[in-house]
């Protein structure tokens, strides 16, 4: 109805990308970036194997430099992420603390208090231990309370932050380790744990021919949880451009007519800068393909008559 449309529009329905350092160099990527995104993500200069390759080796450069290029261009950054729950994602020094809990523990509250105490009040959200519904590397070694503790200590040390949960799959439908109702769970087992979970990221890395369970994902978890959803890595993997503009449509529109989505970030958009190939939406020399326009297309149906 009209009342609907209003409150969406007066939200200004935020898009953004991932942005990275050699990305934020080209200018055909900048300028597309500057013109049609609402916000950023890191690709990985804030995860922690970026910032502390070795340990007490503390390296923010790379993550000063983006979050410099977003001050700039007025676009609010999300924090990606604080923790990767999943071992292969792990760093070799963290992985060789081994078995002792008390110095993992140590290095688990120096990484929160070293970043959150250096960026505070920069970051509107973070991933606070990405992908746990597919990986336990801190609940394996410090327990299962590992992650409540994170959030806790990252809302202690910013509290405006909203804090959110981040995995992938839970849309599709068909990776039995990351059900809507696995999803659920989590949260609720994170919220007894004194977490303040403010948001549940859905990272969206979907592939051609698409489900029909997104909408049926974002009911469950809005539902079940209350809590706004975002989806956080939005990519269509599919060579065919029409076919995924097509699909990229079908997931923005999901995306802005359910009242629990409060944003969604692409992980990328340039030909040959992309984590995943095949999902493109700009070439390298700033010109749409199918996807491109598409997605010019539905930002102005959703912004031309606010
Ligand atoms: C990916 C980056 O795009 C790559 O450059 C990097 O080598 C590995 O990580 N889920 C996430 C993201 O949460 O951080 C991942 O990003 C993609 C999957």
């Amino acid at each position: 109805g009209a009342s609907v449309r209003v409150v969406q529009l007066d939200n200004a329905f935020p898009l953004g990308s991932c942005i990275n350092g050699e990305v934020i160099r080209i200018p055909a990527f900048v300028d597309f970036f500057t013109a049609h995104f609402d916000w950023a993500v890191f690709e990985n200069e804030l995860k922690w194997y970026w910032t502390e390759p070795r340990r007490g080796q503390l390296s923010y450069a790379d993550a000063d430099r983006l979050l410099d290029f977003c001050d700039r261009a007025g676009k609010p950054a999300r924090g990606h992420c604080i923790f990767w729950a999943v071992d292969g994602d792990v760093q070799q020094w963290v992985k060789d603390i081994g078995g002792d809990r008390a110095q993992l523990a140590a290095a688990v509250d120096a990484r929160v208090r070293g970043l959150l105490g250096r960026y505070a009040g920069r970051f509107p959200h973070y991933d606070v231990n990405n992908e746990m519904l597919h990986g336990r590397f801190f609940r394996d070694r410090l327990g299962d309370g590992a992650a409540a503790r994170m959030f806790r200590e990252a809302a202690r040390l910013d509290p405006a932050a909203a804090l959110f949960v981040n995995d992938y799959n839970v849309e599709c439908g068909n990776d039995p380790s990351a059900t809507p109702e696995k999803y659920v769970e989590l949260i609720r087992g994170l919220q007894r744990g004194g977490a303040r979970v403010g948001g549940v990221g859905l990272q969206g890395h979907v592939t051609h021919p698409l489900g029909e369970v997104i909408c049926d994902a974002l009911h469950k978890l809005s539902a079940a949880t209350g809590l706004p959803v975002w989806i956080t890595e939005l990519d269509v993997c599919e060579p065919d451009d029409a076919l995924r503009a097509d699909d990229l449509e079908v997931v923005l529109r999901e995306a802005f007519a359910h009242p629990a989505v409060e944003g969604v970030v692409l992980w990328g958009f340039m030909k040959g800068h992309m984590w995943r190939p095949d999902a493109a939406l700009v070439n390298q020399d700033g010109t749409v393909n199918d996807a491109g326009q598409r997605f010019l297309d539905l930002r102005r149906e959703w912004t031309s008559d606010a």
